[in-house]
């Protein structure tokens, strides 16, 4: 069973010497803007952890395989190294994010991340403390990270974000194939056999969808702040 062997892969969980904030939710459900405020606000470092599953996923595209061939997918994650660059902006693309959800459900893909992803949590760059957020950080990469937080929040309403985000950006992009694209990867990311998404023992769960960014951050502050033993 792929969700054993990956248990067993990992080392023990850290030890939680600086306090740890785990964000998961699916895509385009705001944990992404949640994280990099909290984070801001106290001084701790962000891990967007979809980044480096993006990154194995754009270096199977350039070697010209196939997201689901798991031995291309393993081979990449493996040639990432342990500070991988993840300021490519093509990592922002949907290809990009596609073939990150494929690369995902390989189990040697995850392990290989699962690493890197607790160096950062124990050795956040500031010293202070950190902020991940992905789909598996309550649940398998900081089971016992300080607060947990599972953000959800209506597909049509993370289908509309993104569709206006990619307009922003300059991108001609069809609502229903943005709507379309957002289920699959939902079903992707939340019916894998390994680290599927879904909420941690003990997480707060945040549903944003009829809440704008500041409100948003708000209420994660006010379930935050008590847990961090920083309220007052
Ligand atoms: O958060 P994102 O959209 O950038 O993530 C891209 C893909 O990476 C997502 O579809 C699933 C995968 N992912 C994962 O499996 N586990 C994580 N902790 C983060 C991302």
């Amino acid at each position: 069973m792929p969700g054993v062997t990956c248990q067993k892969l990992m080392s023990k969980a850290h030890d939680m010497s600086v306090p740890v904030i785990a964000i998961d939710g699916p895509t385009a459900s705001g944990k992404g803007t949640l994280a990099r405020r909290l984070a801001t606000a106290y001084g701790f470092d962000w891990l967007d952890t979809g980044l480096l599953y993006r990154a194995v996923g754009l270096a199977v595209l350039d070697g010209g395989a196939d997201p689901l061939d798991a031995n291309a997918a393993s081979a990449a994650a493996s040639a990432l190294g342990h500070a991988p660059d993840l300021t490519d902006p093509r990592l922002r693309l949907d290809t990009a994010a596609v073939a990150a959800s494929k690369v995902a459900a390989v189990p040697a893909v995850r392990a290989a991340l699962l690493r890197l992803q607790r160096d950062f949590a124990a050795n956040p760059p500031s010293g202070a403390g950190a902020v991940l957020d992905g789909r598996d950080i309550g649940t398998v990469v900081c089971p016992d990270a300080a607060a947990k937080l599972f953000v959800t929040a209506d597909v049509e309403v993370r289908a509309t974000r993104r569709w206006k985000e990619l307009q922003g950006r300059g991108f001609t992009v069809i609502y229903e194939s943005v709507l379309d694209d957002l289920k699959q990867r939902d079903a992707r990311d939340s019916q894998r056999a390994i680290a599927p998404l879904k909420p941690a023992d003990g997480a707060f769960l945040l549903d944003f969808t009829s809440l704008d960014a500041d409100s948003a951050f708000a209420h994660a502050i006010s379930l935050v702040e008590p847990v961090l033993g920083r309220a007052g």
